[in-house]
């Protein structure tokens, strides 16, 4: 096992009708903003339930923040809060809107452009204190101290602060029953992939990181299709809202090792050609354990077995078949693996290649050796 740190202060708040707990959780004296996204929470009653529960306290709203939050936009509202001496940030949705807001309450107090806190790694001297209301379980945003902001075709992360974490988390699964088949798939092929990148590297003497892995892996595999195919199905929006919770809080990660290559290429696929992230995860996957089949061995033979319970004796036959099913699961919950879907073609791969190389020069894998060529051996195997 690696030497780790593990520090998590972020009060979660789980199940139904526990909005209005923002009653006590949110400062009475303090001015907050409200932060939201394209109008979701107005039409589902949750807004309703977040401004009764704020009653008389101040509170300046800021909405219209996208998916894959755009750092012009979120400058809007860094001006506004500043200008209004705002004290409190108040998330009410997805992955987006709480990344947006982490990248507000660090940007309020940046002397300069916030966004060499993304290229640079800047550090901002104060981070405004902040809660979340968790519309779409998917990212594990709502428990980690990580934030992926755009500008422009630079999609960037930043994070790792422990000031960037939510002081509470309200994580009701009854919200999630407006989202979409197609929004519902992302977010259980997100936490999935946020396990595997964490868990599918090389053993480490982690066992009971392994098995707190596989056990959020098979419960998606078991409740995702619940949430899908079952109309309103309380139980299975809760095990999947916590298993995406789990799945990014640092638990399963502690003293593991971890990949995030998935991700980095994934996260290119968003910026270049606006494919849902949770979709650039779908098909890169597959690809990538492909490639990375014999440095990745024991633990896919693991994954095979353990999580996919398959028999076959021999080792590559185990393997592709673990890998296969975990396609066919993907491809079940509507999440197609095949880039061609999004009119990607193989001309367009040294374009991709370029841009990765431009945001992160090293690099990839647990091994650091996906270079350029093997990026490239990836994506053309996943068109
Ligand atoms: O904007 P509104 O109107 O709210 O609609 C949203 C949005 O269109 C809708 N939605 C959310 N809750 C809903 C709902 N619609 C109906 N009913 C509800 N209850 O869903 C759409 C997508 O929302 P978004 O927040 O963009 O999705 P997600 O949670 O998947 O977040 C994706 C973003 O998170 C980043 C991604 O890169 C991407 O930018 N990530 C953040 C991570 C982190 N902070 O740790 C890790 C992840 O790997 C990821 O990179
Ligand atoms: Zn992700």
């Amino acid at each position: 096992m690696q030497n780790f740190e593990f520090y998590n202060p972020v009060k979660i708040v789980f199940g139904k009708g526990q909005i209005q707990q923002i009653e006590t959780l949110v400062p009475q004296r303090k001015k907050s903003m409200l932060l939201y996204g394209g109008g979701s929470i107005k039409n589902n009653g949750v807004y309703e339930q977040v401004m009764s529960a704020l009653g008389e306290r101040e509170v300046i709203e800021f909405g219209g923040i996208t998916p894959n939050p755009q750092y012009d936009k979120l400058m809007e509202a860094v001006e506004i809060a500043r200008k209004e001496g705002v004290e409190f940030l108040l998330a009410v949705g997805g992955g987006s809107v709480i990344d947006a807001t982490k990248f507000i309450a660090a940007a309020i107090n940046f002397d300069g452009d916030p966004w060499e806190m993304l290229s640079e790694h800047k550090r901002t001297p104060k981070v405004l204190p902040f809660g979340a209301v968790l519309t779409l379980p998917a990212t594990g945003s709502e428990m980690n101290c990580f934030s992926v902001v755009s500008r422009g075709v630079d999609k960037l992360g930043f994070g790792g602060d422990p000031r960037l974490f939510a002081q509470f988390s309200i994580l009701d699964p009854s919200v999630t029953y407006t989202l979409s088949e197609r929004q519902l798939g992302n977010g259980v092929v997100d936490a999935f992939v946020h396990t595997i990148e964490q868990y599918l590297t090389y053993p480490a003497n982690t066992p009971l990181q392994d098995r707190f892995a596989e056990g959020i892996l098979q419960t998606l595999i078991e409740e995702g299709p619940k949430v899908i195919h079952v109309k309103d199905h309380y139980e299975s929006r809760a095990n999947i809202m916590w298993s995406a919770t789990m799945a990014l809080n640092g638990v399963i990660g502690a003293g593991a090792v971890h990949d995030w290559s998935t991700h980095m290429i994934g996260h290119e696929l968003t910026a270049l050609y606006g494919i849902d992230h949770a979709r650039t995860l779908a098909v890169v996957l597959p690809s990538l354990l492909r490639v990375q089949k014999d440095v990745k061995k024991d633990k896919l033979l693991q994954f095979a077995r353990r999580v996919w319970n398959v028999q076959a004796t021999d080792a590559d036959k185990a393997i592709e078949e673990g890998i296969l099913l975990t396609e066919d699961f993907f491809n079940s919950l509507g999440v197609p693996t095949r880039l061609g879907v999004y009119k990607v073609k193989e001309e367009d791969i040294e374009t991709i290649v370029q841009s990765l190389r431009k945001h992160i020069p090293a690099n990839l894998g647990e091994n650091k050796d996906i270079d350029d060529e093997k990026v490239q051996k990836i994506l053309k195997l996943a068109l």
